[in-house]
């Protein structure tokens, strides 16, 4: 099932196309476990979470997300999938993690402030089970051109609105720092973004 056709009016649609273009699910879907309890955080319009639980009904997927906009319009966008629902947070203040096998950060992780990043990727630890994963995919530093195309890309995308890129030596001694046993993998893909998946376990 094309994922893009259950999305409805201009704007969702428009997003979710683009980020599909940007990074496609098929990019990232190795990563994953095939069974179990997955928190997509910053998840957007749900894109990705809606996408997790189609490729397994073993699968529980919960999506968090600070924007209501975004949450009920993936909450009805998934309203016929049983192993999907989406949720209200703002981590900052209350994650809503629990005790899971997998939490997925898909470029949240450059919208929050450099002390907060370290406070989330400690949560995710104290929150997963033993044998977890924690799936950061974040904008790499290199090839240099491409970081800086990202870079101006999120400017215009984000309004001035202000972004915490962190470099991945710095990233993975975070991780390295809150428990985790760190491998970086680049991720392949023609368009100008320097995506990088941490997969990070427990
Ligand atoms: C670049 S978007 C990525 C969305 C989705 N993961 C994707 O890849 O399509 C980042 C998302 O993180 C959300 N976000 C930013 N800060 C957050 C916070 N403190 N708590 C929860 N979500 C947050 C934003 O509202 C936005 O939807």
């Amino acid at each position: 099932m094309k994922i893009t056709s259950l999305y409805k009016g201009l704007w969702p649609k428009m997003y979710v196309v683009l980020r599909n273009v940007i990074l496609p699910f098929s990019k990232i879907e190795q990563f994953y476990p095939k069974k179990g309890l997955i928190y997509d955080v910053g998840c957007g319009f749900g894109s990705y979470s809606i996408a997790l639980a189609l490729g397994s009904e073993d699968r529980e997927v919960i999506g968090l997300e600070l924007s209501k906009e975004r949450v009920k319009k993936a909450n009805a966008t998934a309203s016929k999938i049983n192993n999907v629902r989406f949720e209200v947070r703002d981590l900052r203040k209350d994650s809503g993690l629990r005790d899971c096998d997998c939490i997925s950060l898909v470029d949240l992780l450059h919208h929050v402030p450099h002390e907060t990043q370290k406070e989330i990727i400690q949560e995710c630890y104290r929150t997963l089970k033993k044998g977890g994963i924690l799936l950061i995919k974040d904008i790499g530093d290199r090839p240099r051109w491409k970081y800086l195309y990202n870079y101006f890309h999120d400017r215009v995308i984000m309004r001035n609105r202000e972004l915490f890129f962190i470099k991945p030596a710095k990233l993975r001694e975070m991780c390295q720092e809150a428990g985790f046993r760190v491998v970086i993998r680049r991720i392949k893909h023609w368009t100008p973004f320097p995506h990088v998946m941490f997969v990070c376990s427990k």
